[in-house]
């Protein structure tokens, strides 16, 4: 399973000019199961970062630096609602495996009446354009979108602030008792996971995001087993 989101962005990367980074190289040989019928559930498209943790850490032993650093493999691609039930892309270069994933979520969670410093919204039905019904999504004014565990490396959940808290319901936006909308505490080491750190260290330093998503994924695609190897060309 770790194979197959190793070998999505690695199809791609050849390609893209990482100015020498060694973003990891797939080796085969890996064996996680005799049959294809136990299947590793995948994390879904609503998962909360604290599940995202969880996960990545369970099955690999990733640590928070490494999952955001293999997040930012969504700077490549895109949702289709045919697969996903979503439509959108991360980022408008979605060829390319650039930092943009980080730096255009700083600033989610302050709320601001000005669109340009703050362009995400959370989508409610009426402003979701291709992506009516559909809850846990936050989209901004250039078309992009962001999915509830990219949110939430961010900002933390929160009574307060944070429109996820109701599983399944329908996001709110939440305000103060004068109407002002609240400003949602970060996900920073003061007030949470310590994971917003690392977004803006990636948001603002390609190669250190690149040398961590280098060892994060090469941690994916062994995940433990020794004796891989290169497939021949
Ligand atoms: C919490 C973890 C993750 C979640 C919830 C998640 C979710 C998703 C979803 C919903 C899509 C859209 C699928 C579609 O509609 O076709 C997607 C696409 C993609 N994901 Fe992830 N993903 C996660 C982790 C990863 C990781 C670790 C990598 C690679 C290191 C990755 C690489 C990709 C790529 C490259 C695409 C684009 C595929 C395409 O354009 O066809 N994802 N992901």
């Amino acid at each position: 399973m770790a194979s197959q989101y190793s070998v999505l962005p690695n199809g791609v990367l050849p390609v893209v000019n990482t100015n020498g980074i060694d973003l990891g190289t797939f080796r085969a040989g890996r064996l996680d199961d005799a049959t294809c019928n136990d299947l590793l559930e995948l994390p879904g498209k609503d998962f909360s970062w604290a599940q995202t943790q969880d996960w990545f850490s369970t099955k690999f032993g990733s640590t928070n630096q490494d999952i955001v650093a293999l997040l930012g493999a969504h700077a490549l691609g895109r949702c289709e609602s045919k697969n996903s039930g979503v439509e959108g892309a991360w980022t408008r270069l979605q060829s390319s495996f650039s930092n943009i994933y980080f730096s255009r979520m700083i600033g989610i969670g302050v709320p601001s009446n000005n669109a340009e410093r703050n362009p995400w919204e959370q989508c409610t039905g009426v402003n979701c354009r291709n992506n009516v019904g559909v809850v846990d999504i936050w989209q901004n004014t250039q078309q992009e979108i962001l999915l509830k565990t990219d949110v939430e490396m961010v900002i933390s959940p929160s009574d307060e602030c944070f429109a996820f808290s109701s599983p399944g319901g329908v996001p709110e936006a939440k305000t103060s008792a004068d109407g002002v909308p609240s400003v949602c505490p970060l996900n920073d080491a003061a007030n949470g996971a310590g994971v917003f750190e690392i977004v803006q260290e990636f948001a603002v330093d390609t190669e250190t995001w690149w040398a961590a998503y280098s060892s994060a994924w090469q941690m994916l695609v062994d995940a433990g087993h020794e004796n891989l190897y290169e497939p021949p060309e």
